[in-house]
């Protein structure tokens, strides 16, 4: 049978490190896809919706682009938070219309962000909206899995928020927690944000090492803040300069973490709650 490669790798060049999260979307989810009849062969399940969940900053959104890259695909991106605030046309109405067009869609990449507004808990002190919301939604779901030749990629950062029902087998195919980068990965998105920097001699072992706890968005609003310096100093001096490690550390040091020591508690909660990845 013939087998079909993935296309677009500089797509996952672009994302530093994560090999783990890479290997699995890969194996599991976009090999099937791009070889279906080989996948049905071997009784593969040709998956359909994921649900990545993580931190903000922690490279969701990269991976739903990067993905529908790799495939070839067309990427639709929808915020939830639009549907929410009647964008789609009335709430409940509004989610109906908006599954119904994208069922008619093909080699494309779905891409809903900030899930946790379209599925809130359906518990007693949620507004009748909301409830009317989520059942639409979790309606719907399965028959845009009907539809061939799509991938959903939903992405949220407060997966303890959603309704537990969305969470159950048959609604997404794979649940894949978006680590913080270790000590390497951290590492690779310094070296590929440098790329774009004037800098000296880079230590990017210290880099990594300061900036444990950090996520890429963290990192590379870090490099915003020392490209800039970099810029002023050579427009003001009007001598080149190029960055050094040490005007890095000075940043970071400077630096908040997005996520604080109680969101990454309740991160490592939510993996062992809700994380449905087969490694
Ligand atoms: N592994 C990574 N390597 C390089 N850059 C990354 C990586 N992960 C995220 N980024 C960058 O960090 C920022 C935030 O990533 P994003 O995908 O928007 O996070 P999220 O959707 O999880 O909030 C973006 O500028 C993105 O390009
Ligand atoms: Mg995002």
């Amino acid at each position: 049978m013939p087998r079909k490669k993935l296309v677009g790798e500089e797509a996952w060049k672009n994302i530093g490190g994560m090999y783990e999260l890479k290997d699995l979307i890969e194996h599991k989810i976009l090999l099937p896809l791009q070889n279906r009849e080989l996948a049905e062969k071997h009784g593969v399940i040709i998956p359909k919706t994921i649900l990545l969940f993580g931190p903000p900053g922690t490279g969701k959104t990269i991976f739903a682009r990067a993905i529908a890259k790799r495939l070839g695909w067309s990427l639709i991106g929808i915020s939830s938070i639009d549907i929410r605030s009647g964008c789609y046309g009335e709430r409940a109405k509004g989610v109906q219309q908006l599954m119904e067009d994208l069922r008619r869609k093909s080699k494309t990449v779905i891409f809903f962000d900030e899930l946790e507004e379209l599925v809130r808990r359906r518990t007693k002190e949620a507004s009748d909206v909301d409830r009317q919301v989520t059942n639409e939604f979790l309606r719907q779901l399965p028959e845009l899995r009907k539809t061939e030749d799509i991938l959903v990629v939903c992405a949220t950062n407060y997966v303890e928020q959603m309704d537990p029902a969305a969470l159950r087998p048959g609604r997404f195919d794979y649940i894949m927690p978006v680590d913080l980068p270790d000590f390497d990965a951290r590492k690779e998105v310094f070296r590929i944000r440098l790329k774009n920097m004037v800098v000296g001699d880079m230590n990017l072992e210290a880099l990594a090492k300061e900036t444990e706890g950090f996520t890429p968005a963290d990192i590379v609003e870090v490099c915003n803040r020392v490209a800039q310096m970099g810029f002023e100093k050579e427009y003001f001096q009007k001598e080149e300069y190029a960055a050094t490690t040490e005007d890095f550390i000075k940043v970071i040091r400077q630096h908040e973490p997005t996520v604080s020591e109680e969101g990454l508690a309740k991160f490592k909660e939510a993996k062992k709650e809700f994380g449905r990845a087969i490694y």
